[in-house]
């Protein structure tokens, strides 16, 4: 099976940014894979696990009875991920190398969970049907995505709304989904699963917060070429070296109230 076009970078600039990311989204992230199913004692599997942030955030819901795989495609990620777990002093979690589109594991999983993975991958509905394969009978996939069209700026931001177009095309060229998250109730059905449910959860951020433009930014930097290869704009209009303040006083000159993606949970079970 060939690699598809990953769009983010894998550098130390990426790990570090995916660790900021994980922090602004661990609050919705802990209420969807709680309201998904993941309960004390279960067998997890996560995909595209990164430097780790999930699996962690699992490890603890799940207790010292349970355990999680972490499962990553990219050396340097895992190499973070399995420091940062030592440095935690976490116990039970593991992380290998593998590709999450055909990683079979001997033994049955109570529950397969990835967040920030089905965006990037072309053939969501056979990923999510060949994982039903490391679900016991009963099992439970619980992704957790983001759906763009979540993201504006209230009143608009004409600066804010170029940033969106041109992640958007940047994914479109890498055949991601930006938009995922609101495609699971379909996905997952196409896909076989049965109790399909969904839920997503959005933060309204003030004006002055510094939050909006420095996420939205760090995803310009970590996707520039992907943008760039997609035609949508050149690095010199991007312009990575003031773009963060610039977007930062747009919004606070138009004292807009800004939404980052909506955090979407998507679930289903594996028939009895
Ligand atoms: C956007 S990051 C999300 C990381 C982590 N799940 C999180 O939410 O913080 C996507 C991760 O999936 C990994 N990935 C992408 N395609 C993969 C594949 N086919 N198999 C395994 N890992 C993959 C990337 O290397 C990257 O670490």
């Amino acid at each position: 099976m060939t690699k598809p076009k990953y769009a983010l970078a894998s550098d130390d600039t990426e790990i570090a940014r995916l660790q900021a990311q994980a922090a602004l989204i661990a609050e919705p992230t802990t209420l969807l894979l709680q309201r998904g199913g993941i309960r004390p004692g279960m067998r997890v599997l996560d995909l595209g696990s990164g430097p780790g942030d999930v699996a962690f955030q699992v490890a603890e819901m799940i207790g010292p009875n349970g355990s999680v795989v972490g499962l990553e495609q990219d050396p340097a990620q895992i190499a973070v991920a399995m420091q940062r777990r030592d440095g935690f002093g976490v116990g039970n979690v593991d992380f290998r190398h593998g590709d999450a589109r055909t990683f079979l594991d001997e033994e049955p999983f109570d529950a397969v969970v990835c967040r920030l993975l089905l965006s990037h991958l072309p053939g969501v509905v056979d990923v999510l049907a060949h994982h039903l394969r490391n679900l016991r009978p009963g099992g439970i996939f619980i992704s957790v995505d983001y759906d763009v069209a979540g993201v504006r700026a209230l009143p608009e931001v004409e600066l804010y709304s170029r940033l969106i177009e041109w992640i958007i095309a940047g994914f479109e060229y890498a055949h991601g989904d930006v938009f995922v998250g609101m495609r699971f109730p379909v996905l997952f059905d196409q896909a076989g699963f049965r109790d399909v449910g969904t839920l997503g959860l959005q933060v309204y951020w003030p004006p002055r917060s510094p939050v909006v433009a420095a996420y939205m930014v760090a995803v310009v930097r970590a996707m520039k070429d992907a943008i760039v290869n997609s035609g949508v704009t050149t690095e010199e209009e991007i312009g990575l070296d003031t773009l963060e303040q610039q977007l930062d006083e747009a919004i606070m000159s138009a004292n807009a109230v800004c939404s980052l993606p909506t955090v979407v949970g998507g679930w289903g079970r594996r028939s009895e």
